[in-house]
């Protein structure tokens, strides 16, 4: 891919972007929930159940306040901090104005997703009247993104960012478009959701074209460096260390025996299985294809395990 070949998203962004075409989502006062049953294992724990709705309820809220919580940590810290400095022309790679001014628009969509994200935890707060437990201050990203950059040399660190961004920008996609088609939740939620999805199927072929163009014009060393540099990312990334332990918190949380706070926290260990069927594996498997990644040999067996 050329750089001539970049076609900018301009005119998409101005008429379908959610912060030029979307109302605010007000949350309604009505029995459904607010996340998705099976994204919370906990929820269907024998004693949770015997335990009743309202602590099932209270699960999947404070289990819905962390993945906003994470929404907005991943927008603002993660990929503003490498779309920011693609339009500023601060990443070390000569991308066409098109690029740089696409990728502002992604600053200005991810600023708005966290912002629309902490109205809407407010106006849930309040509604609710609970207040969330202590939430986690990294995700995933937070602590794979530095890793995966300490095994390439100095010189592929942003080009190891770019990646890492652009797939977990990838794999985010399709989890949003799991929950707003969930019946059992909230209008609100939903909607709140269904937002986010129509900004992020642009944002994903952004990050794709964006990928491919630079994949092209670096040379080989830099893929062959980049290439091995993957495993190390994707290691890190595909955890559940912080899930679980935020998963400790909310048991800790619950007013029960501390025998049976103890004995739920002890079965959820296996709780979040990550294996080859794992749906972010199929995303990061299509997004590597598309964005020319897997021609490359050495890349391709690098990543091995994952395809
Ligand atoms: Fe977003
Ligand atoms: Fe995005």
């Amino acid at each position: 891919m050329s750089t001539q070949n970049y076609v900018s998203h301009a005119d998409q962004w101005e008429q379908r972007a959610t912060i030029r075409s979307r109302p605010r989502r007000v949350v309604e006062d009505d029995a459904l929930s607010y996340y998705p049953i099976e994204r919370q294992p906990l929820y269907a724990h024998p004693t949770i159940m015997d335990a009743g709705q309202e602590v099932q309820d209270y699960i999947l809220l404070q289990s819905f306040y962390k993945y906003i919580n994470d929404v907005i940590i991943f927008e603002t810290e993660i990929v503003n901090r490498t779309a920011l400095a693609i339009a500023k022309s601060r990443f070390p790679f000569d991308f066409p104005f098109a690029c740089k001014s696409d990728a502002m628009s992604v600053v200005i969509d991810e600023h708005y997703h966290a912002y629309v994200a902490m109205d809407y935890l407010d106006q849930v707060e309040r509604s609710t009247g609970i207040a969330p437990i202590t939430q986690n201050n990294e995700i995933e990203l937070s602590r794979a993104i530095p890793r995966a950059i300490a095994h390439v040399p100095a010189q592929y660190a942003a080009g190891m960012e770019l990646l890492a961004v652009a797939i977990s920008e990838n794999t985010v996609t399709t989890e949003v478009a799991a929950f707003s088609r969930d019946a059992t939740l909230k209008r609100s939620v939903k909607g709140v959701m269904a937002d986010h999805l129509a900004d992020e199927g642009r944002h994903s072929i952004f990050w794709i074209n964006l990928v491919k163009l630079y994949w092209s014009q670096v040379d080989e060393a830099a893929r062959e460096a980049l290439g091995l540099g993957l495993p190390y990312f994707l290691k890190e990334y595909l955890t559940n260390e912080l899930q679980l332990e935020f998963d400790r918190r909310l048991i800790e949380s619950l007013d029960l025996p501390r025998d049976t706070r103890e004995q739920i926290a002890n079965d959820m260990v296996g709780a979040y299985p990550i294996t080859s069927k794992h749906p972010m594996i199929a995303n990061i498997r299509k997004f590597l294809k598309m964005a020319g990644l897997l021609k490359h040999e050495p890349t391709r067996a690098a990543v091995g395990a994952y395809l």
